[in-house]
């Protein structure tokens, strides 16, 4: 006899859950990306520039990695590692810093967690209270959630292709006498740009000054974020910088991020690392310690291995961000080229991660029968008519309508792009 399956109702719907629960916003992103996946599902051609993520056939892994973790699970790391990470990952930190980016940290100061993610959220745990100032640029990275999880009051600087999306030191400073939280991503996600050496000094400047003024107050500290996960991905004259690089007093308020995830192409892998004061440390390894956020023991000592190889790690990241260079390049000769022709589209020379800003200046225009007004119905054009999928501003926190959106290469090949850019210049040039 056929049974029908038999479900009973699973919950009661939202209004059991908490407040926090109730309001929380997931992924953007995924959003867009669960779109791409329904269209390719009806056999569209599609040049996929959504995500931020690599394609392991056309960025995999450095190979000692993939051998080093196979290694450490046959010699046994299979159990619970330090919540605040394995010893030797550490140290390996410590030197890495030291001889990457000429930084001398202590291994008190040195944590390890399941990625940047948990990192930065435990961060904004560990310093804000409900009401706490947290100054951020706009568009940035998930900062906006962080701040929603944390019960921080956002203070969100707008920023423009004017200062390649960063904001100032003029623009920051009327904030920072009320804020607990400074946080900075460079290079930039979305927009592939890179913080200078000079504005980059003068913000940790103020940071410094602030907490002078402080500390004569006997206030609480104004901690200064900065999540560099991609900062192996510079590009031509782009250098990457760190504030404790440029004003040393401010190693005491800064918290430095970083990643396997961007640096190796180790998204999956979930090993991130951070520097920072240690007592912060301390309460963001025990705030993580409850959440089970460390990463998996075994490519911990794999990571902890690798990074003591320059001889391997400079060659790998040498050939992988020429292939990340290679396909943003092509992507903003496209677009610069539709420029020439006067088409309504312009773009941000790469400078680093694996990101090119673009404007696509379609309002007005229609789509559907009816006049294009927002980023989403340009996205939606451009993805329809022209199998071209980009984020617009909007999925990082920017409440206006500029045009501007993200292309993410570190999925597609360059034969993709080379497919696309016609397609899309059809789209452009339509009238
Ligand atoms: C600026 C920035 N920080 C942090 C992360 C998260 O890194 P992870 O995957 O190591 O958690 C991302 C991921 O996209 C990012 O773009």
């Amino acid at each position: 006899m056929d049974m029908a399956p038999y479900f009973p109702p699973l919950d009661v719907g939202d209004a059991g859950l908490s407040a926090l629960a109730r309001g929380v916003i997931g992924s953007e992103i995924l959003k867009v990306a669960a779109e791409i996946r329904a269209l390719k599902a009806k056999g569209a051609t599609l040049c996929n520039l959504t995500v931020g993520d690599f394609e392991p056939a056309y960025f995999p892994i450095p190979a000692e990695l993939l051998e080093g973790t196979r290694v450490a699970l046959a010699e046994g790391h299979t159990n619970y590692p330090p919540s605040d990470g394995v010893l030797a990952l550490r140290e390996a930190v410590v030197r890495y810093y030291e001889r990457e980016l000429g930084l001398t940290y202590p291994v008190e100061s040195v944590l390890v967690a399941a990625g940047a993610r948990p990192m930065l959220y435990a961060a904004y745990r560990a310093v804000i209270d409900p009401g706490d100032v947290a100054v951020y640029p706009v568009p940035s990275w998930n900062n906006n959630h962080y701040a929603y999880l944390s019960g921080a009051r956002a203070v969100e600087i707008p920023v423009s292709e004017s200062s390649n999306f960063f904001p100032t030191a003029e623009q920051l400073r009327p904030h920072l006498s009320t804020a607990r939280l400074l946080l900075l991503n460079s290079p930039l996600n979305p927009c592939g740009t890179v913080i200078g050496r000079e504005p980059l000094r003068d913000i940790t400047r103020l940071v410094v000054e602030e907490n002078a003024r402080r500390q004569k107050a006997k206030e609480r500290p104004l901690y200064f974020l900065y999540d560099q996960v991609y900062w192996a991905l510079t590009f031509g004259e782009a250098k990457h910088h760190t504030p404790v690089e440029l004003v040393p007093e401010a190693a005491p308020y800064t918290l430095l991020l970083d990643a396997i995830s961007k640096s190796f192409c180790a998204t999956g892998l979930r090993v991130g690392y951070g520097v920072m004061p240690p007592a912060v440390r301390k309460r963001m390894a025990d705030i993580l310690g409850h959440v089970g956020a460390w990463a998996p023991k075994a490519e911990q000592v794999a990571v902890a291995r690798l990074l003591d190889k320059p001889e391997v790690l400079r060659p790998f990241l040498s050939r992988m961000s020429g292939a990340v260079k290679a396909r943003l390049d092509a992507l903003y000769g496209g677009l610069q080229a539709m420029r020439a022709e006067g088409l309504p589209v312009e773009a941000i020379a790469p400078q680093g991660a694996i990101y090119l800003s673009a404007r696509f200046n379609l309002f007005g225009r229609a789509f559907r029968g009816k006049p294009m007004t927002t980023n989403d119905d340009i996205r939606r054009c451009l993805l329809e008519e022209a199998g071209v999928g980009l984020v617009p501003f909007q999925a990082f926190g920017l409440k206006t309508d500029t045009g501007w959106f993200r292309l993410s290469v570190g999925s597609v090949s360059l034969e993709d792009i080379a497919a696309a850019l016609p397609r899309l210049k059809r789209v452009l040039s339509a009238t």
